[in-house]
Protein backbone atom coordinates (compact mmCIF):
# COMPACT_ATOMS: atom_id res chain seq x y z
CA UNK A 1 0.00 0.00 0.00
CA UNK A 2 1.60 3.25 -0.70
CA UNK A 3 0.30 6.82 0.36
CA UNK A 4 0.89 9.92 -1.52
CA UNK A 5 0.08 13.51 0.31
CA UNK A 6 -2.35 15.36 -2.53
CA UNK A 7 -1.83 18.69 -1.20
CA UNK A 8 -0.69 21.08 1.82
CA UNK A 9 -4.33 21.64 2.96
CA UNK A 10 -5.46 17.53 3.21
CA UNK A 11 -5.49 14.64 1.04
CA UNK A 12 -3.96 11.41 0.28
CA UNK A 13 -3.80 9.22 -2.34
CA UNK A 14 -3.68 5.26 -1.97
CA UNK A 15 -2.96 3.03 -4.61
CA UNK A 16 -1.75 -0.69 -3.97
CA UNK A 17 -5.36 -1.93 -2.37
CA UNK A 18 -8.52 -3.39 -3.04
CA UNK A 19 -10.99 -2.19 -0.14
CA UNK A 20 -13.33 -5.00 -0.95
CA UNK A 21 -10.52 -7.32 0.23
CA UNK A 22 -8.15 -5.67 3.52
CA UNK A 23 -7.02 -7.06 6.62
CA UNK A 24 -6.77 -6.11 9.79
CA UNK A 25 -3.65 -4.60 9.39
CA UNK A 26 -4.20 -2.74 6.10
CA UNK A 27 -7.31 -1.22 7.60
CA UNK A 28 -4.79 -0.06 11.41
CA UNK A 29 -2.85 1.82 8.22
CA UNK A 30 -5.56 3.58 6.19
CA UNK A 31 -7.72 4.34 9.45
CA UNK A 32 -4.27 5.90 10.62
CA UNK A 33 -3.96 7.99 7.01
CA UNK A 34 -7.36 9.04 7.30
CA UNK A 35 -7.08 10.55 11.03
CA UNK A 36 -3.74 11.92 9.07
CA UNK A 37 -5.23 13.51 5.78
CA UNK A 38 -8.76 13.69 6.56
CA UNK A 39 -9.77 12.64 2.70
CA UNK A 40 -8.28 9.80 1.08
CA UNK A 41 -8.65 8.82 -2.58
CA UNK A 42 -8.06 4.96 -3.47
CA UNK A 43 -7.17 4.51 -6.88
CA UNK A 44 -8.82 1.81 -9.79
CA UNK A 45 -11.51 0.01 -7.13
CA UNK A 46 -13.79 -2.14 -8.75
CA UNK A 47 -16.19 -1.85 -5.78
CA UNK A 48 -20.07 -4.15 -6.09
CA UNK A 49 -22.35 -2.55 -3.32
CA UNK A 50 -21.99 -4.92 -0.50
CA UNK A 51 -18.34 -4.78 -0.32
CA UNK A 52 -18.86 -1.08 -0.61
CA UNK A 53 -21.22 -1.03 2.35
CA UNK A 54 -18.72 -3.33 4.55
CA UNK A 55 -15.90 -1.09 3.79
CA UNK A 56 -18.19 1.97 4.93
CA UNK A 57 -19.38 -0.19 8.13
CA UNK A 58 -15.79 -0.96 9.66
CA UNK A 59 -15.89 3.16 10.48
CA UNK A 60 -19.40 3.43 11.98
CA UNK A 61 -22.86 2.83 11.79
CA UNK A 62 -24.19 2.67 7.94
CA UNK A 63 -26.62 5.71 7.49
CA UNK A 64 -29.86 4.15 5.78
CA UNK A 65 -33.31 5.83 4.85
CA UNK A 66 -35.56 3.88 2.94
CA UNK A 67 -37.72 7.25 1.86
CA UNK A 68 -34.49 8.73 0.55
CA UNK A 69 -35.12 9.74 -3.24
CA UNK A 70 -32.65 7.56 -5.82
CA UNK A 71 -31.39 5.06 -3.51
CA UNK A 72 -30.15 1.85 -5.30
CA UNK A 73 -32.92 -0.35 -5.87
CA UNK A 74 -32.70 -3.32 -3.23
CA UNK A 75 -29.62 -0.91 -1.20
CA UNK A 76 -31.11 1.41 0.92
CA UNK A 77 -28.00 2.27 2.10
CA UNK A 78 -26.47 3.24 -1.43
CA UNK A 79 -27.01 6.48 -3.17
CA UNK A 80 -26.52 7.28 -6.73
CA UNK A 81 -25.51 10.63 -8.19
CA UNK A 82 -26.13 10.65 -11.32
CA UNK A 83 -26.86 12.71 -14.57
CA UNK A 84 -27.74 10.08 -17.10
CA UNK A 85 -31.41 10.74 -18.09
CA UNK A 86 -33.74 7.12 -18.93
CA UNK A 87 -36.54 8.47 -20.51
CA UNK A 88 -36.21 11.61 -19.93
CA UNK A 89 -36.09 11.08 -16.35
CA UNK A 90 -33.14 11.48 -14.05
CA UNK A 91 -31.45 7.89 -12.33
CA UNK A 92 -29.83 9.36 -9.40
CA UNK A 93 -29.61 13.14 -7.71
CA UNK A 94 -27.95 15.46 -10.46
CA UNK A 95 -26.59 18.03 -7.84
CA UNK A 96 -25.37 16.71 -4.57
CA UNK A 97 -23.77 19.26 -2.25
CA UNK A 98 -24.08 22.13 -4.55
CA UNK A 99 -23.07 24.70 -1.59
CA UNK A 100 -20.45 24.25 0.75
CA UNK A 101 -21.88 21.75 3.68
CA UNK A 102 -20.75 19.02 6.05
CA UNK A 103 -22.67 15.88 5.58
CA UNK A 104 -25.87 15.99 7.70
CA UNK A 105 -25.08 18.28 9.89
CA UNK A 106 -28.91 19.15 9.81
CA UNK A 107 -29.20 15.80 11.82
CA UNK A 108 -28.46 15.49 15.64
CA UNK A 109 -26.58 12.37 14.61
CA UNK A 110 -24.29 13.71 11.82
CA UNK A 111 -22.47 11.85 9.00
CA UNK A 112 -18.46 10.87 10.82
CA UNK A 113 -17.50 9.55 6.78
CA UNK A 114 -18.90 9.72 3.40
CA UNK A 115 -17.79 6.93 0.96
CA UNK A 116 -18.03 8.33 -2.70
CA UNK A 117 -16.97 5.87 -5.82
CA UNK A 118 -17.06 6.99 -9.20
CA UNK A 119 -18.47 4.14 -11.54
CA UNK A 120 -18.15 6.39 -14.46
CA UNK A 121 -16.81 9.87 -15.10
CA UNK A 122 -17.32 13.11 -17.58
CA UNK A 123 -14.20 13.44 -19.73
CA UNK A 124 -14.75 17.52 -18.06
CA UNK A 125 -16.79 19.10 -15.05
CA UNK A 126 -18.20 17.25 -12.25
CA UNK A 127 -15.19 17.84 -9.84
CA UNK A 128 -15.13 18.16 -5.86
CA UNK A 129 -13.84 20.06 -3.67
CA UNK A 130 -12.98 20.28 0.29
CA UNK A 131 -11.85 22.71 2.78
CA UNK A 132 -10.05 22.03 6.07
CA UNK A 133 -12.12 23.24 9.43
CA UNK A 134 -9.38 22.11 11.80
CA UNK A 135 -7.05 24.61 10.28
CA UNK A 136 -9.98 27.11 9.84
CA UNK A 137 -10.22 27.01 13.02
CA UNK A 138 -6.61 27.37 14.02
CA UNK A 139 -5.70 30.49 12.43
CA UNK A 140 -8.30 32.56 13.20
CA UNK A 141 -7.07 35.35 15.79
CA UNK A 142 -6.98 34.56 19.35
CA UNK A 143 -9.45 37.21 19.88
CA UNK A 144 -11.95 35.50 17.40
CA UNK A 145 -11.45 32.12 19.18
CA UNK A 146 -12.56 33.89 22.59
CA UNK A 147 -15.75 35.12 20.98
CA UNK A 148 -16.98 31.57 19.67
CA UNK A 149 -15.75 29.66 21.71
CA UNK A 150 -19.19 29.07 23.62
CA UNK A 151 -21.97 29.19 20.07
CA UNK A 152 -23.82 26.76 19.21
CA UNK A 153 -25.75 27.18 16.26
CA UNK A 154 -28.90 26.46 14.10
CA UNK A 155 -28.60 23.51 10.80
CA UNK A 156 -31.37 23.29 9.08
CA UNK A 157 -32.82 21.26 5.78
CA UNK A 158 -34.74 22.68 4.35
CA UNK A 159 -33.38 25.34 1.69
CA UNK A 160 -36.69 27.64 1.47
CA UNK A 161 -35.50 28.94 5.29
CA UNK A 162 -31.77 29.90 4.51
CA UNK A 163 -30.84 32.91 2.01
CA UNK A 164 -27.42 31.73 1.24
CA UNK A 165 -28.81 28.26 -0.53
CA UNK A 166 -31.19 27.95 -3.32
CA UNK A 167 -33.80 25.63 -3.87
CA UNK A 168 -32.89 22.78 -6.11
CA UNK A 169 -34.08 22.60 -9.59
CA UNK A 170 -34.32 19.04 -9.57
CA UNK A 171 -36.86 19.21 -6.69
CA UNK A 172 -38.41 22.24 -7.11
CA UNK A 173 -41.80 21.02 -7.86
CA UNK A 174 -41.47 19.29 -5.51
CA UNK A 175 -40.02 21.11 -2.73
CA UNK A 176 -43.21 20.40 -0.20
CA UNK A 177 -42.74 17.32 -0.73
CA UNK A 178 -39.25 17.30 -0.03
CA UNK A 179 -38.95 20.41 2.45
CA UNK A 180 -42.39 19.54 4.08
CA UNK A 181 -41.35 16.43 5.40
CA UNK A 182 -40.49 17.82 8.48
CA UNK A 183 -36.86 17.22 9.77
CA UNK A 184 -35.91 18.49 13.01
CA UNK A 185 -33.34 21.59 13.37
CA UNK A 186 -30.07 20.87 15.37
CA UNK A 187 -28.46 23.16 17.49
CA UNK A 188 -24.58 22.05 17.47
CA UNK A 189 -21.00 24.20 18.45
CA UNK A 190 -20.07 25.92 16.42
CA UNK A 191 -16.25 24.87 17.49
CA UNK A 192 -16.47 20.86 17.37
CA UNK A 193 -13.75 18.31 18.59
CA UNK A 194 -13.28 15.85 16.95
CA UNK A 195 -14.22 12.19 18.27
CA UNK A 196 -10.97 10.72 17.28
CA UNK A 197 -8.20 13.07 17.01
CA UNK A 198 -9.58 15.62 19.69
CA UNK A 199 -8.72 18.74 17.23
CA UNK A 200 -11.19 21.52 16.80
CA UNK A 201 -12.88 22.60 14.06
CA UNK A 202 -15.42 25.50 13.12
CA UNK A 203 -17.99 22.93 12.64
CA UNK A 204 -19.96 25.39 10.20
CA UNK A 205 -21.42 25.80 6.72
CA UNK A 206 -23.20 28.47 4.70
CA UNK A 207 -25.53 25.38 3.24
CA UNK A 208 -26.86 24.45 6.47
CA UNK A 209 -25.87 26.83 9.48
CA UNK A 210 -28.71 29.66 9.88
CA UNK A 211 -28.01 31.24 13.11
CA UNK A 212 -26.27 31.30 15.88
CA UNK A 213 -28.40 30.08 19.54
CA UNK A 214 -29.26 33.19 21.72
CA UNK A 215 -28.08 35.88 18.95
CA UNK A 216 -30.41 38.67 16.93
CA UNK A 217 -29.81 38.26 13.41
CA UNK A 218 -28.05 41.98 12.94
CA UNK A 219 -24.82 40.28 15.09
CA UNK A 220 -24.74 36.80 13.94
CA UNK A 221 -25.45 37.20 10.19
CA UNK A 222 -21.73 39.05 9.52
CA UNK A 223 -20.61 37.14 12.24
CA UNK A 224 -21.30 33.72 9.93
CA UNK A 225 -20.95 36.17 6.74
CA UNK A 226 -16.92 36.33 8.01
CA UNK A 227 -16.48 33.05 9.00
CA UNK A 228 -17.91 31.66 6.12
CA UNK A 229 -15.71 33.48 3.45
CA UNK A 230 -13.20 32.72 6.08
CA UNK A 231 -13.22 28.54 5.63
CA UNK A 232 -13.16 28.19 2.43
CA UNK A 233 -9.85 30.41 2.26
CA UNK A 234 -8.04 28.91 -1.11
CA UNK A 235 -4.60 27.54 1.04
CA UNK A 236 -7.70 25.29 2.51
CA UNK A 237 -8.70 23.68 0.04
CA UNK A 238 -8.00 20.73 -2.24
CA UNK A 239 -9.92 20.26 -5.56
CA UNK A 240 -10.21 16.33 -7.01
CA UNK A 241 -10.77 15.68 -10.56
CA UNK A 242 -12.42 12.22 -10.24
CA UNK A 243 -10.90 9.14 -12.61
CA UNK A 244 -13.37 6.48 -13.13
CA UNK A 245 -12.62 3.62 -10.18
CA UNK A 246 -12.05 6.63 -7.47
CA UNK A 247 -13.09 5.61 -4.21
CA UNK A 248 -13.38 8.73 -1.71
CA UNK A 249 -13.84 8.87 1.74
CA UNK A 250 -13.68 11.73 3.78
CA UNK A 251 -14.03 13.03 7.52
CA UNK A 252 -16.47 15.41 7.81
CA UNK A 253 -16.29 16.46 11.03
CA UNK A 254 -13.16 18.58 10.17
CA UNK A 255 -13.98 19.29 6.18
CA UNK A 256 -16.51 20.59 4.42
CA UNK A 257 -16.91 20.04 0.64
CA UNK A 258 -18.76 21.38 -2.45
CA UNK A 259 -19.85 19.54 -5.63
CA UNK A 260 -18.71 21.64 -8.55
CA UNK A 261 -21.10 20.08 -11.18
CA UNK A 262 -20.85 21.52 -14.66
CA UNK A 263 -20.59 18.20 -16.40
CA UNK A 264 -20.18 18.66 -20.02
CA UNK A 265 -22.48 17.17 -22.19
CA UNK A 266 -22.52 14.24 -23.18
CA UNK A 267 -20.33 13.39 -20.65
CA UNK A 268 -22.16 10.59 -17.61
CA UNK A 269 -21.01 11.20 -13.90
CA UNK A 270 -22.16 8.28 -12.21
CA UNK A 271 -21.57 7.48 -8.69
CA UNK A 272 -22.36 5.33 -5.20
CA UNK A 273 -22.17 7.05 -2.05
CA UNK A 274 -22.61 5.26 1.64
CA UNK A 275 -22.59 7.09 4.79
CA UNK A 276 -21.77 6.25 8.23
CA UNK A 277 -22.74 8.61 11.62
CA UNK A 278 -20.87 9.07 14.11
CA UNK A 279 -20.90 11.52 17.92
CA UNK A 280 -23.26 13.73 18.78
CA UNK A 281 -20.96 17.20 18.49
CA UNK A 282 -19.42 18.23 21.38
C1 LIG B 1 -22.03 14.24 -1.40
C2 LIG B 1 -21.58 15.44 -2.13
C3 LIG B 1 -20.52 16.24 -4.16
C4 LIG B 1 -20.22 15.72 -5.53
O1 LIG B 1 -22.16 13.19 -2.04
O2 LIG B 1 -22.23 14.33 -0.18
O3 LIG B 1 -21.59 16.49 -1.58
O4 LIG B 1 -19.35 16.35 -6.20
N1 LIG B 1 -21.17 15.25 -3.39
O5 LIG B 1 -20.82 14.73 -5.94
MN1 LIG C 1 -22.03 16.18 0.61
Amino acid sequence: MQIKRLSDALGAEITGVDVADIDDVEFAEIHAAFLEHQLLVFRDQALEPEPHIEFSKRFGAIETRPERPFTLPGYPEVSVLSNRMVEGKPVGVLSAGDFWHTDLSFGEIPCRATFLHALEVAEEGGDTEWSNIYTAYETLSDDMKARIADLRCTHVFDRRRNRRAQVDAQFADKADEIYGVPVPDAVHPMVRQHPETGRKSLYISPRFVVGVEGMEDYEAQPLLDELFEHQIELKFRYRHTWRQGDLLMWDNPCLIHIGRGDIKSPGIRHMHRTMVLGDRPH
